[in-house]
């Protein structure tokens, strides 16, 4: 009897071992290969179809063949460069329980109430289930049409008798062909799954919608041995306890792959937050030592966020260093430069650090503001009302000039900021905004304390 080859296979890139091995040797990800059975079966190839036209003189094609329809959700369609382009197949990643049936299927229900047939596919709830959370959201529309289905060759059925504009596959992982010997969510089927579906986007110019679990146990494939057959690839994130939620595009075949969409979780699903710099602003305490506004760039996206830093005694040997929304190697980095380049030393202090909103801060333009709510933390003293710091540090204690500064200014004149810490040679600055440069960082730390950015506030109790 033939014995029954299995193969180990990493969940993450779908590298591919013959024993198993605690780190995979393709991506290097720890714990991420699982044994599956070797596919014996022939895997219809996708390469047999054709998915398009056949050659032509490139000025022949036709130029306006793909153009995206908006999805009525105004912070997708920023994150999509205006739309789904009909054909194309995007994959839409995040861990379990942030919200991606949620925003898919209100994105199902905009675009069936904008007059096109949507077809939602649920592979993992039952039909009940997603009609009682469509009712919930109001999102119950007579051009959405609903199945509950998790064998790929009957869903393939189903867009021949629904022939939709629009699929969402809730979720990938969930969807498998029974011709495959492997199990649902394994690498070999979920690859197979996105490749039968990606021709069917193509034949059919439908836009089909990929929802993909990210999971960090290797459990699942994660979607990254997707990224490269699908057109579009999105992750939506955010911090489990925080209503925030972030859309980002990491690869996009049809647009800019730097627009952030940002949504909050309320009861009646999700909603966009147009004005982020304010709901980010909106419960800051002014004039309160170890707060300190920095206006971030997050793609294209100017937003302001405040950093905070509390510096308090410590009778650790090693004393703490907490991080949170801010990265712990910059914090450190931050620590050491004001110790050796400003005179100015934590070393006997915990310090806590965090981005205030549920948001994570990891460029370096917010690297002075960290340094400077440190400092305003240590002496007790809040900078002044109406100023925002950005720039980078060097570990020779310069500062340098953030990217794109004349965006982030502008947003900071938007709401209301007079005076802007920054490195020297500002390109030109949006009015209402007073630019004060510091070469290095003791000189802006000699600006807060100097009265060189106005009067401070006494603190507020
Ligand atoms: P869900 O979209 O099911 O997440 P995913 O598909 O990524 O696993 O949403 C999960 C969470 O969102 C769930 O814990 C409940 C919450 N939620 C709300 O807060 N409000 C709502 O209107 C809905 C539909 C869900
Ligand atoms: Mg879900």
């Amino acid at each position: 009897m033939a014995r029954v080859k299995t193969v180990f296979r990493c969940g993450e890139c779908g590298g591919e071992s013959p024993r198993w091995l605690g780190r995979c040797p393709s991506c290097e990800a720890w714990n991420t290969l699982v044994e599956e059975l070797a596919e014996t079966a022939a895997v219809p190839t996708v390469a047999a179809r054709r998915t398009g036209a056949g050659p032509m003189p490139i000025d022949r094609v036709p130029a306006d063949e793909w153009v995206a329809t908006p999805t009525g959700i105004e912070e997708l369609d920023r994150v999509l460069g205006g739309g789904l382009v009909p054909g194309s197949v995007t994959l839409v990643g995040g861990e379990p329980g942030i919200g991606k049936s949620t925003l898919l299927l209100q994105a199902a229900a905009a675009r069936a109430t904008a007059g096109d047939r949507v077809l939602y596919v649920s592979a993992e709830e039952s039909r009940q289930q997603v009609r009682l959370r469509a009712g919930r959201l109001d999102t119950l529309d007579p051009n959405l049409w609903l199945v509950a289905e998790t064998s790929l060759p009957r869903v393939l059925a189903d867009l021949e008798a629904t022939d939709p504009a629009l699929v969402v596959i809730d979720s990938v992982q969930a969807l498998a062909d029974p011709q495959l010997s492997s199990a649902p969510g394994s690498v070999a089927q979920v690859r197979h799954v996105a490749a039968q579906l990606v021709t069917e986007a193509k034949q059919r110019g439908v836009a089909i919608v990929l929802v993909g679990h990210v999971t960090k146990d290797g459990s699942l494939a994660g979607p990254r041995v997707l990224e490269h057959v699908v057109d579009t690839v999105c992750t939506f994130e955010g911090e489990r306890h925080h209503a925030l939620r972030m859309l980002r595009a990491v690869k996009h075949r049809f647009g800019p792959t730097h627009e952030l969409g940002l949504f909050q979780m309320t009861d009646r699903g999700l909603l966009g937050v147009p004005d982020p710099s304010g709901l980010f602003l909106s419960d800051r305490r002014r004039g309160v030592p170890g707060s300190v506004v920095v206006p971030t760039l997050d793609g294209n996206r100017p937003l302001l966020v405040e950093i905070q830093a509390l510096v308090t005694g410590s009778d650790l040997g090693n004393p703490r260093r907490s991080a949170h929304g801010v990265d712990g190697g910059r914090l450190n980095m931050v620590l050491a430069v004001l110790e050796e380049r400003a005179g100015i030393s934590v070393a006997k202090s915990d310090v806590y650090a965090l981005a205030a909103g549920g948001l994570r801060v990891t460029e370096p333009g917010a690297d002075l503001a960290l340094a400077l709510a440190v400092v305003t933390a240590a002496s007790d003293t809040p900078l002044p009302d109406g100023v925002v710091v950005c720039a980078e540090l060097g570990l020779g204690g310069e500062l340098r000039q953030g990217a794109r500064l004349d965006r982030r200014l502008a947003e900071a004149a938007r709401l209301g900021f007079v005076t802007a810490l920054v490195a020297p040679d500002t390109p030109e600055t949006p009015p209402g905004i007073q630019v004060v440069p510091a070469a290095t960082l003791a000189e802006a730390v000699r600006l807060c304390h100097g009265g060189g950015l106005g009067r401070p506030l006494a603190a507020v109790v």
